[in-house]
């Protein structure tokens, strides 16, 4: 492995089966592989320190190697939580709590935790190295911010530690399942009790159904041809975050199982039907979709995760009869997706993107979905003349365009290993 590279993962929309999905219900989710997380590592000014830069939440910060000693000479911890990789290991997380000093009472704790953690496990060995973290999805917003970064750090590790060499044209099967499991040990530093489908999707990318057993263990399918629908999807900028979110559905179904636990499977019933749906998308059944975007976002408001700012979204669609509209991720705040009739025109959509954007200061985006999961471009991939351009992305403030005109797979002509 040589230094400096580059790795990337997508973000995901879940179309069926928020929040349900904590509670092992089936969900569909796919990946938006125009919004992206990148991730570059180069070497870094002082060879006894590891460094994480992410500018886009005013986060920097340095680690000396001597930190993380004693977690590093207990090898039969480590062992135990490289073995175990269902849970995160406790041991670990204490050990890791007294190393993260200052930053256990700010808001960056979680994401320090998920690096030190990954670190720890995945590349002990290294250090004097830089992570530079640039995303193009926004951050927070419902669309597996969190879950992208864990999956590109887990790639970034993987590879540091030789584990993965990105020296075939793909990755392989196996490569895959080790980045979606340590992303999802990634993810429960961040997020506390996920369901696994967000780190899937940002390492498979695609379309895939979700189901996690009750043993842990989780299933995909892959949705075959997943179809293009014409939708816009909604960033309100209303801040929230997803473990409180996931928290208080926890504590709903505490007070109130009877009531809440058939609406959770009436979501799983939901996102089983909207798949069989999506596998077949036709005319006929294109207003079934949207009937069940309806109601899921309906089941959501009773779950108690929608918020006013959303339900204006919702306003504006339903009064102008342009589709569905539901919240997409965790909730109260964040995104929505609205799948659009058959027969909405192109210039309605400008007049509710407008709207959305003018009168209530949202981001829209109309983007695809679907397309590459994780991908790595491994430092003999990057041509000489290329390696300065894109060193200049991570060094400075630059636009998502400027990063998606140099970076994003499909759309240059750099080759993605993915
Ligand atoms: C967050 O994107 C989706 C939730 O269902 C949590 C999860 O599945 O991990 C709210």
């Amino acid at each position: 492995m040589s230094v400096p590279f580059l790795v990337s993962a997508p973000g995901k929309v879940i179309i069926f089966g928020e929040h349900s999905a904590v509670y092992n219900e089936p969900a569909v989710a796919a990946s938006v592989s125009a919004l992206r997380t990148y991730l570059f590592v180069e070497p870094s000014e002082d060879p006894e320190e590891i460094e994480l830069d992410f500018p886009d939440i005013n986060f920097n910060h340095k680690w000396h190697y001597n930190d993380f000693a004693s977690i590093l000479q207990d090898a039969e911890g480590l062992e135990e939580a490289r073995l175990n990789t269902r849970e995160l290991s406790q041991k670990i997380v204490s050990q890791l709590e007294v190393v993260q000093g200052e930053l256990r009472n700010t808001l960056y704790y979680y994401a320090a935790l998920c690096f030190c953690y990954l670190y720890v496990c995945l590349c002990p060995h290294i250090k004097g190295m830089k992570f530079h973290v640039k995303s193009t999805l926004p951050i927070g917003a419902g669309l597996g911010s969190s879950a992208s970064i864990s999956v590109a750090l887990s790639l970034a590790m993987a590879h540091l530690s030789g584990h993965i060499r990105a020296d075939k044209p793909e990755l392989s099967v196996s490569e895959k399942k080790f980045i979606n499991t340590w992303s999802f040990l990634g993810e429960k530093c961040i997020q506390g009790t996920p369901s696994g489908i967000d780190n899937a999707v940002a390492t498979y990318g695609n379309a895939v159904l979700f189901k996690r057993e009750m043993d842990g263990t989780t299933n995909f399918e892959f949705v075959e041809q997943f179809p293009q629908i014409p939708m816009v999807l909604t960033y309100t900028k209303i801040p929230r975050s997803t473990k409180t979110l996931v928290g208080n559905v926890r504590e709903l179904v505490i007070r109130q199982p009877n009531v809440i636990k058939p609406v959770l499977t009436a979501m799983g019933q939901l996102a089983l039907r909207g798949t069989e749906i999506l596998d077949s998308l036709d005319d006929k059944n294109y207003e079934e979709l949207l009937e069940l975007v309806r109601v899921n976002h309906g089941l959501l408001v009773a779950l108690g995760v929608s918020h006013p700012g959303l339900e204006l979204v919702r306003f504006e669609c339903d009064t102008n009869a342009l589709g569905a509209t539901k919240l997409t991720g965790a909730g109260g705040g964040g995104c929505l997706l609205t799948i659009l009739h058959k027969t909405t025109t192109q210039e309605q959509v400008q007049q509710f993107k407008t709207k959305l954007e003018s009168s209530y200061g949202y981001k829209t985006f109309q983007t695809d979905l679907g397309g590459i999961g994780c991908g790595i471009l491994p430092r003999d991939l990057i041509a000489d003349d290329k390696l300065e351009n894109i060193k200049s992305l991570f060094c400075q403030e630059v636009s998502n365009d400027r990063i998606d005109q140099l970076l994003l797979p499909g759309k240059t002509d750099l080759h993605w290993i993915h």
